[in-house]
């Protein structure tokens, strides 16, 4: 570990949305190139975790506090907590009609890193991991999301993660809807991303059908808006063997 390791710190954090307490009390450190899983049974809060993490507008933060090397991000935009490193790839990806993928990513991609990348770079990569991620060609020139099937705008996703270089990257069920084939791309892709680029994960998932391909080491199990465990594989190994009943109180 050095010093330029970006660290997240999560702090007691309570979230609501239209006035009903969804996190309550959560406390979770992250660092860059640290691999997390966060399991939990549907509806524990996991997807509002990201979603928090980015600063969704409808999220209230009612108390504790999200920090970035030390600093509060709580009044950051979410633009600019992009811009520190932190990615969040969506359980269901938005559709956008009228941009052009490619033309998104490379605007986004100036956006976080300025000028440093050239367009002939940014296309090599940009072609270059669509093959790894067997994405089709004419993806680049479709609209962002906009009518592409679940596999291709979770491919899409961590198309953006490989080109985009976060320091902490939230995957929200990045195998929901995937075919088994499709899982497997997904998983080596990130894990090879990660791998290169030292990237902190945080991985949600209610199914530990993925881990079968990733190997985070480090394991929390939230219910209810709280996290009860935290550990290794093993806790892995008692949600597969009790699910997740053992861990309510
Ligand atoms: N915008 C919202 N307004 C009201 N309730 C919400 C909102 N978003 C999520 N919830 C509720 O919060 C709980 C946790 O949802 P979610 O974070 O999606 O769980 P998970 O991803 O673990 O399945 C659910 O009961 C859900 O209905
Ligand atoms: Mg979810």
């Amino acid at each position: 570990m050095n010093g330029e390791n970006m660290k997240l710190e999560i702090r007691n954090l309570h979230v609501s949305a239209e006035g009903k307490e969804i996190i309550k009390g959560l406390s979770l450190d992250i660092n860059e190139g640290e691999f997390h899983v966060l399991m939990g049974p549907n509806g524990s809060g996991k997807t509002t975790l990201g979603k928090a993490i980015m600063g969704h507008p409808k999220l209230k933060i009612t108390e504790g506090d999200m920090l970035v090397d030390g600093k509060s991000i709580l009044n950051m935009k979410t633009d600019d907590r992009a811009k520190l490193g932190i990615f969040l790839l969506f359980q269901n990806p938005i559709e956008v009609d009228g941009i052009g993928f490619a033309n998104f990513l490379h605007s986004a991609n100036g956006a976080m890193h300025g000028n440093t990348v050239t367009t002939s770079d940014f296309l090599k990569e940009f072609k270059e991991t669509s093959e790894k991620l067997k994405f089709s060609g004419n993806m680049a020139q479709r609209s962002l999301n906009a009518g592409f099937s679940g596999g291709e705008k979770k491919k899409g996703e961590v198309l953006q993660m490989a080109i985009l270089k976060p320091k902490i990257a939230i995957l929200d069920e990045p195998d929901s809807g995937l075919d088994v084939d499709a899982i497997k791309i997904v998983a080596e892709n990130v894990n090879e991303i990660a791998k290169r680029n030292n990237t902190g994960i945080l991985l949600i998932t209610h199914y530990s059908r993925i881990l079968n391909y990733m190997k985070p080491v480090f394991t929390h199990v939230m219910i209810n808006g709280r996290i009860v465990a935290n550990g290794g594989a093993e806790i892995i190994k008692a949600v597969e063997s009790h699910g997740y009943e053992a861990f309510t109180k």
